[in-house]
């Protein structure tokens, strides 16, 4: 059989960022300064980053033309105008805000709807929502599907919520206390793993039923729709675009970290249906963030949001996008290094419970391998495991998370094929001496997202 083509990148590099190499014994001085966490090292000292997808994305041509055009005007900046239009004619919603990332409209929208013992059901919900939510006092509940407990079962949707045990909860606590329904697509806390059209039609219903809010967090909507168009019936003939707009169709409301798939380094977005809702959004944002026609950003920025939220329907684009992420995913498989399945849409994540099973979950295996991917390679990513969603009992003891990933997230036109090449040969050198890895433990913590700043030790 005729071996198939490289899936080259559909874009040429026009500006360069020299990146530094270095060696592993001085990346493993870096990291003891950096306490063991990849989130307190210098980027210098990173060769490739694989920490987030999220503002790491390289601009356009046309987007770096459109910040050149941004007007930068306190109030009716047509750059404003073009995004507004822009949101409203994918999320068909009237009411747009800006805000300078994700989260902060997350704070926005849940500061209103949160509360003491108010509830919220997601499939999953990202560590800032549900930081957001229980600041507040709100509870907040993961509904992921039955399907998701394999990781490694090759099922077409399993960041799908599952509407049952979310009726369940619905029930419990009485509809009047649940402030929301929350469909996060792609659903990143669980391997970035898709959501279908019927399971967010399921949401809808049950929403009706109860008279609930409907609320996307859809930052990654297109990679969402790409695989919405591949695996679910029907879809085959329409465009991304247009599966993003149908499931958007759905909801109430939308928020969006636009440093995913609007392909910019910062920004957000809040949209909504309903007015009221709207209003007391905007008077929150206009204390915190600024005014309705600019919120957190430049004309500038969100100009290139504009932009990049019709770049990112390129079906060349998201072909490119999908299918290079699944090379990375498939080659790694294929080494034996245990990869959640099917491949998720903007990373992979590596089950380092199995990779190391000699490391206990009290000592974080994800960490450890974190930890030993920079030193190997100077390629740094994140646990998503016990370090980021554990808890403590009373008597002190980890409540672990549900499983100890290690999550490879790939920034969007930035590395090139030969650099994901690289990424899979540094593995071997981790099949090589994975008996020799060994566990951390935990030096410092703060109360609230301990990921970002806590402090480890590596144990002998
Ligand atoms: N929702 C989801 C699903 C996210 O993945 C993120 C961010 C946010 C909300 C918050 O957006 O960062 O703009 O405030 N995810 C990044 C990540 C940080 O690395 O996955 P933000």
């Amino acid at each position: 059989m005729k071996k198939p083509r490289t899936l080259a990148e559909p874009f040429k590099i026009k500006m360069v960022e020299p990146l530094r190499m270095t060696t592993p014994e001085y990346r493993r001085q870096t990291l003891q300064t950096a306490f063991y966490n990849p989130f307190l090292l210098r980027s210098d000292d990173v060769y490739i980053d694989l920490l987030t997808d999220s503002g790491t994305s390289a601009m356009s041509d046309q987007q770096w033309a459109g910040m050149m055009v941004g007007d930068e005007s306190y109030a009716g900046a047509h750059s404003w105008e073009h995004l507004e239009r822009t949101v409203r004619d994918l999320t068909g919603m009237p009411y747009v805000l800006p805000t300078h990332q994700g989260r902060a409209a997350e704070r926005i929208l849940y500061g209103i709807l949160g509360g003491i013992d108010k509830v919220f059901i997601s499939n999953t919900h990202f560590d800032t929502t549900r930081a957001n939510i229980e600041f507040t006092g709100g509870l907040a509940f993961d509904c992921i599907s039955e399907e998701h407990s394999n990781p490694f079962a090759e099922l077409p949707f399993k960041g799908n919520i599952d509407t049952d045990q979310a009726g369940k909860i619905i029930l419990q606590y009485g509809k009047e206390n649940i402030s929301a329904i929350i469909l996060t697509v792609t659903n990143n806390s669980a391997g970035g793993q898709p959501v279908s059209m019927h399971n967010a039609r399921q949401v809808r219903e049950l929403c009706n039923e109860f008279g609930i809010l409907f609320v996307i967090d859809g930052c990654r909507i297109a990679e969402n729709s790409y695989f919405i168009k591949h695996r679910e019936a029907g879809y085959a003939e329409t465009s991304c675009r247009d599966i993003a707009r149908e499931m958007l169709g759905l909801a109430d409301a939308f928020v969006m970290s636009a440093k995913k798939d609007a392909l910019v380094n910062m920004g957000g977005l809040l949209v909504m249906r309903d007015k009221a809702l709207a209003e007391k959004c905007t008077n929150l944002l206009i204390i915190s963030e600024g005014f309705a026609t600019y919120g957190g950003l430049s004309g500038r920025d969100m100009e290139a949001i504009a932009i990049g939220l019709k770049e990112i329907f390129d079906e060349d684009y998201l072909h490119y996008r999908i299918k290079s992420t699944e090379y990375l995913g498939r080659h790694l498989h294929e080494k034996g290094i245990p990869v959640l399945r099917p491949y998720g849409g903007h990373a992979i994540y590596i089950d380092a419970k199995t990779l190391y099973p000699h490391i206990p979950v009290e000592q974080f295996p994800g960490q450890a391998l974190v930890c030993d991917l920079y030193v190997q390679g100077g390629i740094r990513c994140v646990e998503v495991g016990s370090v980021m969603f554990g808890k403590y009992a009373e008597d002190g003891k980890l409540i672990p998370a549900k499983s100890e990933l290690v999550r490879l997230a790939i920034p969007r036109r930035v590395y090139t094929q030969s650099h994901i090449e690289y990424v899979i040969d540094v593995f071997d050198d981790i099949l090589e001496e994975r008996n020799q890895a060994r566990g951390v433990k935990i030096a410092y913590e703060p109360p609230f997202l301990r990921h970002f700043t806590a402090r480890f030790e590596p144990l002998t």
